[in-house]
Parts: C-alpha cells; sequence; structure tokens
C-alpha cells in the first residue's frame, strides 16, 4: 500500500492506494457528524455483488445517492437534481461529500462540493483506472454544457484520495483500457523510462496484476502532482498534462459525448496520435518520428484507437468538423491556440499555432 501526501498549492490531503482500504475510508468519514454525510455513488455499486461490495456496506449508515455513471450524468439538470436532495437532507455546510465512481461520478461530486453553499469537503473513491490514473488527482470538477465537454466547472480539492484496487477487477475491457491511456499519455510527455516499461508490462496490465497497477497507478499520481502542484489553475507547467485533449475533444464532442462510440481515453489516444503528428510536421527529425511511430505502437498493443477504422462508430467526420470546435478550445489566449507538442519521448512544451492548415494536415493521420 502507498499512502502519502499530496501537496497542491498550500492544500495537503492524504492519497491511499492499495488493496483493502475501506477500512481507511471509513475511520475516516466517522470523524464527521454523521447526518452531514453526503455520499454520491455510481450506481453499479448498487446493482452488483462482487466479492468487494460487502466491505463497502458501511455507506448505507449514510444518506447515499445512487447515480449512473457515463458521460451523459455529467449535466446541469442532474446538478440540480443532487443538489435538491442535499438541501431535502439539511446536508450542513460542514459536512462531507464521499464520491464513489469512475471519473464522471467524481467530477459531477466536485462540482456540487466545490458550489454547495460555496464549498463543502469531498473525499474522492474513485473506481475505475480513468479515475485512479488522473480525474480524482488535480482538482479539476466539470459539467458537460451546450454539448461540449467540461464546459462548466471550477477547481476545488478533496481533503483525501482512497484508491482500492479491487474496484479494477469489474471495470469492463474497454473502460479499463481507455483509463490506462491516460498514463501512457503521461509517459509521454515526462517520463521516456515508463513509456518503454508499458511495452514490457502489457501481460501484466492485461491481467489486471495488482501490483503492476498499484505501480502505474502511484507514478501517475506523482507525475501528476509535479505538474499540478505549482500551477492549480493551469498558466503554465500543468498544461503540458493536456497533451492531446484539444485533438481529443473536439473529437468526442463531434460524437456527441456518447460513450459508446467513444470512450473518454479512446478520445485521448486519438488525440494523441495527432499530437504525434503535429510535433512531427513541425519538428521533423528522428526523435519525431521516434515519437510518432512509437506512439502508434503502443497504443496498438493497448487496443486503443488510432484512427477512425477502430472507433466503434461508422460515422467519420469531415476534418473541417473538428477544426471548427478547435476555435472554442478552453486553453485558447488571445495569442491564438496553445498545444503542447513533444520534441522527443518524454519531452513536452507548449507553442501558440495559428496556422489552421497545419492541424488539418495533423488530423489526416487518423484516416489511413
Ligand atoms: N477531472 C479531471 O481532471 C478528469 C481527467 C480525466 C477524465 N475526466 C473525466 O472522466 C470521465 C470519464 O471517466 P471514466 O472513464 O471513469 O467514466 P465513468 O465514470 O462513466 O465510468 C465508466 C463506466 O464504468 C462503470 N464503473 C465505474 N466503476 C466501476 C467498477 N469498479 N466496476 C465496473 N464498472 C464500473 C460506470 O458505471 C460507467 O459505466 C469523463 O467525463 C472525463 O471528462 C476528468
Amino acid at each position: 500500500m502507498h499512502t502519502f501526501e499530496a501537496k497542491v498549492g498550500v492544500e495537503k490531503y492524504p492519497v491511499f492506494i492499495g488493496n483493502n482500504i475501506f477500512k481507511e475510508l471509513y475511520s475516516f468519514i466517522k470523524t464527521y457528524n454523521k447526518k452531514n454525510v453526503f455520499i454520491i455513488s455510481d450506481s453499479y455499486f448498487k446493482n452488483t455483488n462482487t466479492s468487494y461490495i460487502k466491505d463497502l456496506s458501511f455507506i448505507y449508515n449514510y444518506y447515499c445517492l445512487f447515480v449512473d455513471g457515463g458521460i451523459e450524468a455529467k449535466t446541469i439538470p442532474n446538478y440540480e437534481k443532487i443538489i435538491k436532495v442535499m438541501v431535502e437532507n439539511n446536508i450542513a455546510r460542514d459536512g462531507l461529500i464521499v464520491a464513489i465512481g469512475g471519473g464522471v461520478i467524481g467530477d459531477l461530486s466536485a462540482f456540487i462540493a466545490s458550489t454547495y453553499q460555496r464549498g463543502i469537503d469531498l473525499v474522492h473513491v474513485p473506481t475505475t483506472t480513468t479515475a485512479m490514473i488522473d480525474s480524482s488527482v488535480g482538482g479539476k470538477t466539470g459539467l458537460n454544457f451546450y454539448d461540449q465537454v467540461n464546459l462548466i466547472g471550477s477547481y476545488y480539492n478533496p481533503k483525501a484520495i482512497f484508491m482500492d484496487l479491487n474496484f479494477l477487477s469489474t471495470l469492463s475491457e474497454r473502460d479499463y483500457l481507455s483509463g490506462i491511456c491516460e498514463a501512457i499519455k503521461m509517459s509521454i510527455t515526462s517520463d521516456k523510462e515508463m513509456f518503454n516499461k508499458f511495452f514490457d508490462i502489457k501481460s501484466f496490465v492485461y491481467s489486471r496484476n495488482k501490483d503492476i497497477l498499484e505501480d502505474i497507478i502511484y507514478w501517475s499520481v506523482l507525475t501528476k502532482l509535479k505538474h499540478v502542484s505549482g500551477d492549480f489553475k493551469e498558466k503554465s507547467k500543468r498544461l503540458i498534462l493536456n497533451y492531446g485533449h484539444t485533438f481529443g475533444q473536439t473529437i468526442e464532442t463531434y460524437y456527441g459525448l456518447y460513450q459508446d462510440k467513444l470512450k473518454h481515453g479512446e478520445a485521448v489516444a486519438l488525440g494523441i496520435t495527432v499530437a504525434a503528428k503535429l510535433s512531427d510536421l513541425l519538428i521533423n527529425n528522428f526523435e519525431s518520428k521516434e515519437l510518432f511511430e512509437k506512439t502508434n505502437e503502443l497504443l496498438n498493443i493497448y487496443n486503443l484507437p488510432n484512427s477512425f477504422k477502430k472507433v466503434n462508430s461508422d460515422d467519420i467526420p469531415e476534418i473541417s468538423e473538428l477544426t471548427k470546435n478547435i476555435v472554442n478550445d478552453k486553453k485558447r489566449t488571445s495569442e491564438g491556440n496553445r498545444y503542447i507538442l513533444c520534441e522527443s519521448i518524454g519531452k513536452a512544451n507548449i507553442k501558440i499555432i495559428k496556422k489552421i492548415d497545419l492541424i488539418e494536415n495533423s488530423f489526416k493521420c487518423l484516416y489511413l
């Protein structure tokens, strides 16, 4: 088990990663007044009788609201519905929200926590690879709006994060590998050794070996914290974590947020393919070619899409549809759009690009 303190700006909170850590979670929750604890859990845990679930049964000692996962849940109507239930149950400002679920439940609950009575304590209990590797750490909250991913959101840190590896045993293969893509992405921008390791540990990842998963998650959380700790509100260094996101999000938006067609992590996979191509078009040397080729090789190994042929839909967008959304990207500044590029595997930086034809050419690699 790994237990350590995350430091984000002036805030600090404990992170637990390991097997059977529900006891630690229960001890933490018990420090709050029982009637002010509000649990928001993915409905998956209501309807399943998997072996680890009995250790989670203490949640029924508290008000527990089950919400369906899936990106469709990150909406204003859902936000409103949950806030109403909290008001009806008199959840006080010094209470606690416990978010048990994947990135969707985490993002939705964290947005609620950051706004309910101007902020109530929050604990994340991430249950998917995406949520453990990425979304529960870093304090970004979000709701989708107007067909755009995370258009509404805030920055809000939890009081603690409890990551129990048992959860990952029941995740569907597609959701499981989608989350692994977030770790692959971070290795491309900041750690060549880890990137190469992903080639060697393939069989362990596929068999969901808990030691390997704990290593990957621990490495990912530390790597993310390194980028986030001095740049909570995404002014500079943190932006590197968005490698491929500008492209991934425009593709995600095109598919209308329907997870069956494209999972969030699959959109990231397509996005990092385009980002590697853009880096290669601009830099055009041995390292940039290696970046593009090896990114494709690794995505193939982990069954992640690197072309539209591999997306679970016959609907293929026109490039103009994709570049249109990029103009509205949240990372845009008044000088132009900011892109994260890699000079080589493990080395990323930020560049402002105004030439839209260069961006269009980068997208072409997804049509092969
Ligand atoms: N805040 C951030 O920094 C950040 C970073 C990355 C992604 N995200 C967000 O995360 C979301 C995607 O997260 P996700 O992939 O976890 O999606 P998700 O929360 O929808 O979970 C995927 C599916 O797995 C099910 N599920 C959850 N836990 C399970 C378990 N242990 N066993 C079996 N099934 C389980 C859910 O019901 C759902 O159907 C997106 O909305 C994305 O925007 C946010």
